[in-house]
């Protein structure tokens, strides 16, 4: 595929859809939404609004992070804080399915209507690919971000339209155009990390203070991982606890599972053969979290897994 020619039919493309309006776009800091922005930037300059939502989900100081990267590239971007509207809709929900579809809701109705009645924008800028629609289609899981696949049609139910330049790229074809618009390799080679972000990493329900544990264990885990040059990696909250014991008394405690998977396009993952020592170095700093008491390391390749846990 010509890459560069792709680059100019897609700028072509959303300057004849946008026409005169301004559009709207989600960043969250992923190679597909930075792809997209960068994309949306180039074709409407400041007729791009590009928010990162702050949905109470995301990694230790990921929002300023990617606040700053974009600041650093000439692109701004505005913070906006939805942590109750998606601490409030997962409230009590405990099946996966249900799950992501509050995060979608919370993310496309609530907020985004919101954002769009507040800016006038009568469209989105989306990086859905190409896998997250087969993989929808397929049943195999909702990806949060397919609207139109599964029948849901945003202008009437939400109010705006959706614009998906990269629909018809795999993750491989999106990181030769983010390198053609010239974004920084921390966006480039970064390992991939879903939509519900860490909804995903947490079996049960999803609060602030098990957001908190799966955080800190999160942090660990890709210090510790970042220099395998592993496909992803990552750490789960399961829903058990189990005894242990902690300054010398039982307790009943959490359970983290650390996940290091090989992948080139996440349809299929081998794990990764970690040295002992590393792995007795991720559990001892894992178990220092407070309430986590076990520490284990999942060797299921997907199939039959899959890489995240919901
Ligand atoms: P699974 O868990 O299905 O994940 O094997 C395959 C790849 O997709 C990522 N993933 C998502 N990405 N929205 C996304 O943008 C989602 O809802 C979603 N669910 C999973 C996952 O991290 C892995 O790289």
């Amino acid at each position: 595929m010509d890459y560069r020619a792709f680059v100019e039919e897609q700028i072509a493309e959303i300057r004849k859809e946008v026409g005169e309006g301004t559009t709207i776009n989600a960043l969250s800091g992923g190679v597909d939404s930075s792809v997209v922005t960068a994309l949306g930037f180039r074709a409407l300059g400041n007729r791009l609004k590009t928010v990162f939502i702050d949905s109470a989900l995301m990694r230790e100081g990921e929002p300023d992070r990617v606040v700053k990267t974009f600041a650093d590239i000439g692109i701004p971007v505005q913070k906006v804080d939805a942590r109750a509207d998606f601490l409030t809709a997962l409230k009590g929900l405990t099946d996966p399915e249900e799950k992501r579809n509050a995060v979608t809701f919370t993310f496309y109705k609530t907020v985004f209507g919101r954002l769009v009645r507040e800016t006038g924008a009568k469209s989105l800028l989306h990086g859905t690919i190409l896998t997250d629609i087969e993989e929808t289609v397929a049943g195999i899981k909702r990806q949060h971000n397919i609207l139109a696949q599964l029948g849901i049609n945003p202008e009437k139910e939400y109010g705006y339209r959706v614009l998906e330049p990269l629909k018809t790229l795999r993750k491989d074809g999106v990181r030769e155009v983010a390198k053609i618009l010239g974004l920084p390799k921390d966006i480039t080679q970064r390992i991939p990390f879903p939509g519900p972000a860490l909804a995903t990493r947490i079996v049960g329900e999803v609060t602030e203070e098990r957001l908190a544990v799966v955080r800190a264990a999160t942090a660990i885990v890709e210090e510790e991982l970042g220099d395998t040059g592993a496909f992803q990696y990552l750490a789960v909250l399961l829903n058990d606890r189990a005894t242990g014991i902690q300054d010398g008394k039982r307790e009943f405690g959490q359970i983290i599972v650390v996940r290091c998977l090989n992948s080139v396009d996440a349809r299929v993952a081998t794990p990764v053969d970690l040295p002992w020592e590393k792995l007795h170095r991720i559990c001892k700093r894992i178990t220092s979290i407070k309430d986590v008491n076990r520490c284990l390391y999942d060797l299921t390749p997907k199939p039959p897994a899959t890489i995240e846990y919901i």
